[in-house]
């Protein structure tokens, strides 16, 4: 039986910040960030949106498409997490209208958490095939400011419906995992800003792919030539470049030329480009991207998928897109939804980075800006409220 993605869709805040205006700002030559980075713009998150609502208006589409019934499962990845005890998946559970009967968990391992919660849904689609499950994945990445990660911040959130017969992507059961305790990217509870040994984690996420890739192969049998094109987790999309080349180092063979090479991982760089780094929502924010723009149809092709969590696990894995999919995409939504983004200055970007919102407890109400359906009204008595618009 074929266990997958049966739908998948994605979201970005309104408001983006054009990394030339910052390069100027920070007296860097613009190429570094959009050609050495590979980086042209980043998502701004207005006050009034957060994990929970970002990910519960990539959801809604979903929802309203494929309806609520027996979704089972509803599994919330992030490392923005919004409280210690309390899952994202609860809130986003009401804002959905999802049925009672359903397991409300939030996962975490950086931005491996979606891939997790990826196989976890699988896992349980297979045991009670009449079941669904939704995943959700969605962070908003926060580096210190004049840090050389802050022209790789983003924000983003994909959801995606986990179901048997899946229209849109079905999930290849090998997999290639590797695991290591590592100090590359970590946040500690009392910071807002993630710490990170950039140079030190590239290198990470670059031996991890190996390592995982290896183990993939032995397990699936399979090698470079079976896979048509490539989602990489992309903290910036530079490194999907360094990744194909160091796949074909590992396997002794020469790098294709710019065009193939483009061919095979570029279509998947689009949206990443315009959003900045997502965390956990990355691969699946590529997957988009990919099934959007590929101009050729996908149908019964081999996707190669490297998931990245720092700390970290990685894992290589793949699966095959199924027949008819272009039918099942949001891909107009996706471009409309970029395309009416609204760009701010460097000093509204460093405004609402600065935000402070009371930490004491004190009551709060947040003036509206421009986003999804779902917005976070307030917070009152030490608990979250959100709207509906
Ligand atoms: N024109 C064109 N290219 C230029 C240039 C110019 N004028 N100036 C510099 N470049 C190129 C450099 O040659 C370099 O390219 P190569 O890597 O191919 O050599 C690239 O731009 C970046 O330059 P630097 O290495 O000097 O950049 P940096 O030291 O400022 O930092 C970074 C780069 C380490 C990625 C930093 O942005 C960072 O710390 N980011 C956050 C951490 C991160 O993203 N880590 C990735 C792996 S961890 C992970 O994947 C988990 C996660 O999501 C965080």
């Amino acid at each position: 039986m074929k266990i997958g993605i049966d739908l998948v869709s994605f979201h970005a805040p309104a408001y983006f910040l054009d990394l030339r205006i910052l390069a100027g700002k920070r007296e860097v030559d613009p190429e570094k960030f959009v050609v050495g980075i590979g980086q042209e713009r980043m998502a701004v998150v207005p006050p009034d949106q957060d994990i929970v609502t970002l990910a519960a208006n990539a959801a809604l589409p979903i929802v309203e498409k494929a309806g609520r019934e027996n979704i089972e499962l509803l599994l919330f990845a992030t490392e923005s997490g919004i409280d210690q005890s309390k899952a994202a998946a609860c809130f986003c559970h009401k804002l959905l209208g999802l049925p009672s009967a359903c397991r409300c968990l939030e996962v975490k391992e950086a931005c491996y958490g979606a891939t997790a919660a990826l196989r976890l849904a699988a896992a349980m689609v297979a045991a009670r095939p009449q079941s669904k499950a939704l995943v959700l994945a969605a962070d908003i990445a926060r580096y210190d400011l004049a840090s050389p990660g802050e022209p790789t911040q983003g924000a983003g959130a994909v959801a995606m419906l986990v179901a048997a017969h899946p229209r849109v992507l079905a999930l290849d059961p090998e997999a290639g995992f590797h695991t290591e305790d590592i100090m590359d990217f970590w946040r500690p509870n009392y910071r807002e800003e993630a710490l990170v040994d950039g140079k030190y984690s590239t290198r990470m996420y670059l031996t991890t792919l190996i390592e995982a890739w290896n183990n993939y192969k032995a397990a699936s049998s399979r090698g470079l030539p079976d896979h048509a094109h490539y989602c990489f987790h992309l903290p910036f999309t530079k490194i999907a470049y360094k990744s194909y080349a160091r796949l074909c180092k590992a396997d002794g063979v020469a790098e294709p030329p710019k065009e193939e090479l483009e061919r095979l991982v570029d279509y998947a760089l689009r949206y990443n480009r315009q959003t900045g780094n997502t965390y956990a929502a990355c691969v699946y924010e590529a997957f988009c991207s990919l099934l959007d723009n590929a101009p050729a149809a996908l149908d019964d092709q081999r996707i190669g998928f490297f998931s990245y969590g720092s700390g970290c696990m990685a894992e290589f894995f793949s699966g095959v897109v199924q027949r008819g999919y272009r039918a099942h995409l949001f891909a107009d939504q996706h471009r409309a939804q970029l395309d009416v983004r609204v760009p701010v200055t460097y000093r509204q970007y460093e405004d609402i980075f600065n935000y402070g919102v009371p930490r004491d407890g004190a009551d709060h109400v947040f003036a509206p800006y421009r986003g999804g359906p779902f917005r976070l009204a307030g917070i009152k008595d030490h608990k979250r409220r959100y709207e509906t618009k």
